[in-house]
């Protein structure tokens, strides 16, 4: 009975191990459940190829997916230092809770897959608050994990044929409105500590709360991303920089609840202590639909300082505000050396946008003389169409924002509109001729139309500067790497 009973067992293990042998898990570029080689741009290939169906992967939409994911990236990190992974997610919709990556790794989503952000609270596990925030951003204490996570990798790839991560977040929002939550919500994909990063080609929709937010990274490549949220949604905002360094955002879209990009640095006195800035940030053809929140938002967080921040070509339609700097005393460092240029909007209340009296801290340990420094800031060629205000620029009292320069800026102003906010808008900005209104804040101005207001006189002929060097992520080549037969 025994032996029948080992003889048995072994098979039980042998079996399967023959199986796997000749499915071979490690496809070395075999099928990996795609019936076609696809090729894709990534800043390295890798040598060894995995299906999540080898790990158990089901994609029915039903059956939980994370330990799936979990073996295969724990299996897959094995040969991390053997040219790497690239784990296929195939076509279907894979349910799944939190899972974190690995280095020298790919993940490639096909383009008829979806990874589908399970809604049950207990699959996203409380971790600790980020060291520059001190605490939970919705609350104090600890966070949910984010659906996609690593921390210290070093070349990491989120790529695929424009497939999907939607992370079901409807049921996070309705619980952080109903303040149900006693910690803060998961991001969709949260990077830590990684050098060499890249996201592109995806589409990412309905996140708990932020979409993209890579921290204390260096060499950040975000591309082809697609960002969907419904703009009631909160706090979803589209992507995150946030302590990092050379990082380039390019040819993306974002429809948002909350900031299409948020530039961000920590939270006072937390952020000041870690001391890490974003910086050589520069980002290309990009498109926003915001109508409550800004194109490009640097701050509210911006205690580690934020700095070299290049934007081209950029395209807002119906959002609130183009490029807004948010800060106040108690966050510390600096907001400097902003550069902004072919900008076109149409239909937005505030084109230029900054305050220095962002309330929101982390607690009631903030140092208020802390003031943040903001300096330097050039936008020039911007067209603007329909807007309320072109600039409602605030600095803090006695520490004014300096070095503003704008130049060859048009726009035309919005006609009265019929809601009620809206009729109160268009009277103190149209009727009291008010497209500008500016404290504490002091710098010059050339070809701008409608004329800007006095701290801003007009200096002609000025060319606002943006940078002639090319930053060294805007230099990185992808090369071109295959999955499939
Ligand atoms: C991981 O994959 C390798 C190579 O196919 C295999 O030999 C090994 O058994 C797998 N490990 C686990 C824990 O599944
Ligand atoms: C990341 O590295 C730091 C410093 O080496 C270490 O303290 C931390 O535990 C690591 N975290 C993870 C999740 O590996
Ligand atoms: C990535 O997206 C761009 C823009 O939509 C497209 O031109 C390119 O072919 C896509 N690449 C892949 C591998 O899907
Ligand atoms: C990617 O998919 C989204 C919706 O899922 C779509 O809006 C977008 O246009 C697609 N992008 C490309 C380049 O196909
Ligand atoms: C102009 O902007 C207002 C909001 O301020 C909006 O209601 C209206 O539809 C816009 N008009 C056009 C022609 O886009
Ligand atoms: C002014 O800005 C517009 C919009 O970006 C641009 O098309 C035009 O060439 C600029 N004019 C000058 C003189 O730079
Ligand atoms: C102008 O800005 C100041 C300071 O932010 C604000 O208090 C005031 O209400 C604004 N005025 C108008 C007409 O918007």
């Amino acid at each position: 009975m025994e032996t029948k009973l080992q003889i048995l067992f072994l098979v039980g293990i042998l079996l399967p191990l023959q199986f796997l042998k000749i499915t071979g898990y490690l496809h070395d570029g075999a099928a990996a459940g795609i019936p076609q080689k696809i090729n894709y741009p990534a800043i390295n290939c890798r040598k060894h190829t995995a299906s999540l169906t080898d790990f158990g992967g089901k994609g029915d939409s039903k059956t939980s997916n994370t330990a799936a994911f979990k073996a295969a990236i724990a299996n897959l990190s094995k040969v991390a230092g053997d040219g790497g992974a690239q784990l296929v997610v195939p076509p279907g919709k894979w349910l799944t809770g939190a899972f974190s990556l690995t280095s020298h790794f790919t993940l490639y989503i096909h383009k008829d897959a979806v990874i589908l952000g399970s809604e049950e609270e207990s699959d996203y596990p409380l971790i600790d608050p980020l060291p520059s925030y001190g605490r939970g951003r919705d609350a104090p204490g600890k966070r949910f994990s984010s659906l996609i996570s690593g921390t210290n990798l070093t070349d990491v790839v989120i790529t695929g044929g424009n497939g999907t991560i939607d992370g079901q977040g409807a049921i996070w929002w309705k619980k952080f409105k109903g303040k149900q939550l006693q910690n803060t919500r998961g991001y969709l994909v949260e990077i830590l500590f990684t050098n060499q990063l890249q996201i592109s080609n995806l589409t990412f929709k309905n996140s708990p709360s932020w979409n993209l937010h890579p921290t204390y990274c260096n060499d950040v490549i975000i591309e082809h991303v697609t960002v969907l949220a419904p703009i009631d949604s909160p706090n979803t905002d589209g992507i995150d920089p946030d302590s990092c360094s050379n990082i380039r955002i390019r040819d993306s879209y974002v429809v948002s609840g909350d900031d299409c990009i948020a530039v961000k640095s920590g939270w006072d006195q937390y952020g000041i202590k870690v001391g890490l800035p974003t910086q050589h940030l520069s980002i290309k053809r990009f498109t926003c639909i915001s109508p409550d929140s800004a194109v490009i938002a640097l701050g509210s967080e911006m205690s580690g300082g934020i700095r070299d921040v290049r934007a081209e070509d950029i395209t807002a339609i119906n959002s609130q505000s183009g490029i807004r700097i948010k800060t106040a005393p108690g966050r510390g460092a600096y907001v400097k050396d902003i550069y902004v240029r072919n900008f076109y909007a149409d239909t937005m209340k505030y084109v230029l946008w900054s305050t220095g009296a962002y309330g929101q801290h982390p607690g009631e340990g903030f140092d208020p003389t802390a003031i943040p420094q903001v300096k330097n800031i050039n936008y020039r060629d911007f067209v603007a169409k329909n807007v309320t205000y072109v600039g409602s620029l605030s600095g803090i009292e006695g520490h004014p924002f300096t070095g503003f320069c704008i130049s060859n800026l048009t726009a035309t102003l919005a006609g009265p509109a019929t809601a009620a906010a809206e009729v109160e808008d268009y009277v103190a900005a149209v009727k009291k001729k008010l497209p500008w209104n500016c404290t504490d804040v002091a710098g010059v101005t050339s070809r701008v139309v409608p004329k800007a207001c006095v701290q801003l006189p007009e200096k002609s002929p000025v060319v606002c500067p943006f940078p002639t060097d090319v930053l060294p992520i805007d230099r990185v080549e992808l090369k071109s790497c295959s999955v499939g037969v």
